[in-house]
């Protein structure tokens, strides 16, 4: 994906991760679409920040995806990258009952909502010369925090469903990039935005950037911090990395 010169579509850019890369894709030459529930957030981040497009949608809801997606092509025809940013992190108890509606509401947010999105927005994207599908997974794709089972799951899930739609648009002008995050100082769980073991939200969006800018045609975007969990598997250490990761207190 090229650093500037996009329209780029991000659902689940109110917050966190997706805010913070949204203000630095634009500052680069992008135009850039936010998305998410709270509207008025979205409202408030239009005013601060001039230039910045906005759409309020839920990605837990098809009609809100179908809405939002025809509003952004319509008024944006030139978008040409989606950011399937928008993503939940709950802590599960899988020792008793009790779990199913946080579970399921994991898998609808974090894996439902980017097929859906990919869906509403393929026929689009393979009609622009040059554009980009990125998912969202996480070190916890690779290695498991054992109090997030259904997050681990859903983005070990993105993960493979990264691998394998790149395989199938690997005809057409669609690329597709996997952004790995590892923990960062987000409101994704409580307490994680003050969390000592998580990477600061901005030390980790300049390396992003920085990684898009100097590898275009990377297929995962990793920072450093991400590869002990990224490629414990690979290194023959995962049961190591799965101890290490469990004895840290995440918080
Ligand atoms: N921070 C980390 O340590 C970390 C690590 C690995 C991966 N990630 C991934 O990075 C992504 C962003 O997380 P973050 O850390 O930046 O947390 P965050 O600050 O809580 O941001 C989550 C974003 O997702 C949006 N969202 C959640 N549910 C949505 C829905 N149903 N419809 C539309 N938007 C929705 C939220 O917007 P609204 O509330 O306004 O809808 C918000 O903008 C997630 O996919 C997360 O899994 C984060």
């Amino acid at each position: 994906m090229n650093i500037s010169g996009n329209t780029i579509f991000i659902p689940g850019a109110t917050s966190g991760i997706g805010l913070a890369l949204a203000l630095r894709l634009h500052d680069a030459g992008n135009t850039v679409i936010v998305g998410g529930r709270r509207t008025a957030l979205l409202e408030q981040i239009a005013a601060d920040h001039p230039g910045l497009h906005t759409v309020t949608i839920d990605t837990t809801d098809v009609a809100s995806i179908q809405t939002a997606c025809e509003r952004v092509t319509a008024q944006h025809p030139s978008m040409n990258v989606l950011i399937a940013m928008a993503g939940i992190m709950r802590a599960e108890d899988w020792t008793t009952g009790g779990f199913l509606a946080t579970a399921e509401e994991i898998v609808t947010t974090n894996l439902l909502g980017p097929i859906r999105l990919v869906a509403a927005l393929i026929d689009h994207l393979t009609d622009k010369p040059d554009a980009t599908i990125m998912t969202v997974s996480s070190g916890l794709a690779f290695a498991p925090l054992k109090v997030t089972p259904t997050y681990n799951a859903t983005k070990a899930a993105i993960h493979m469903l990264s691998e394998s739609i790149r395989l199938q648009l690997a005809d057409t002008s669609v690329r597709v990039v996997e952004l790995e995050p590892p923990a960062v100082r987000t409101a994704l769980m409580p307490g994680q935005e003050e969390s000592a073991f998580a990477m600061p939200l901005d030390a980790f969006v300049d390396e992003v950037m920085t990684l898009i800018e100097t590898q275009p045609d990377a297929t995962e975007i990793q920072v450093e911090n991400v590869k002990f969990l990224r490629y414990g598997e690979a290194r023959g250490d995962y049961d190591n990395v799965v101890a290490t990761l469990n004895q840290l207190d995440p918080h």
